[in-house]
């Protein structure tokens, strides 16, 4: 036996040890998913469909791909490695929700470092839900004086929409229930999952 194998399972009989790893280990976080909504394949097909679409829209364009942090990275990851364009890439940090599933205050928490003045920007987001995350971007993206701006999201919820916007592209659209995974989260867990998954409502009730 390895030694570090025998480290782990000497740190296993301790009784406090063998409570955090009932807790969080052996998939049992995953039983707070109630189901998956989208699978890992339906992900990826999908994908590369919307990177065809947007390749051909940006052809013989260099793109700036413009995402927003922190929901849009695996998604953002996925996407940019299908897409057959010269592009360069920057971020936005933008905070909507704290430990809750309803959308809180607005805070920017990472300013744009590329000029994309007469740029072509892709706007990446991970969902379009009420749209007030993306009313907020919009105009301090357009005062950088882009030569156009697309938005392409991941998820569209449109029963939940108050803003006027709408997505150029956009991967699936949702019902309305809380989901998470593929780069979602809940109060910051679960973004790790390989698929979108429905958040089992006990979780945020306990809250
Ligand atoms: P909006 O401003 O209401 O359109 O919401 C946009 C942001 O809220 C997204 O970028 C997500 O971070 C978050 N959000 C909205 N709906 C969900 C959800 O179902 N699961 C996880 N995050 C969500
Ligand atoms: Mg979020």
């Amino acid at each position: 036996m390895s030694a570090k194998l025998k480290a782990v399972k000497s740190k296993l009989k301790n009784p406090a040890s063998r409570r955090v790893a009932q807790k969080c280990g052996a998939g049992e976080w995953r039983k707070e998913i109630e189901r998956i909504l989208i699978t890992d394949k339906q992900l990826a097909q999908r994908i590369k469909l919307l990177a065809r679409q947007i390749e051909k829209d940006f052809a013989g364009r260099e793109l700036v791909v413009v995402s927003l942090l922190n929901g849009t990275v695996v998604f953002l990851a996925d996407l940019i490695r299908q897409l057959n364009l010269p592009l360069r890439l920057d971020f936005i940090g933008v905070s909507s929700y704290g430990a809750d599933t309803k959308p809180g205050e607005l805070v920017f928490t990472k300013e744009l470092r590329l000029d994309v003045r007469g740029r072509d920007v892709l706007l990446v987001d991970d969902i379009l839900d009420t749209g007030k995350t993306l009313i907020r971007v919009l105009p301090k993206l357009k005062a950088l004086k882009p030569r156009r701006i697309k938005i392409c999201v991941l998820l569209d919820k449109p029963a939940r929409r108050v803003e006027k916007i709408k997505a150029d592209y956009a991967g699936f659209s949702i019902p309305d229930f809380f989901v998470v995974g593929y780069g979602l989260d809940y109060a910051e867990r679960y973004r790790n999952l390989p698929f979108v998954g429905v958040l089992h409502p006990h979780v945020y009730k306990k809250v």
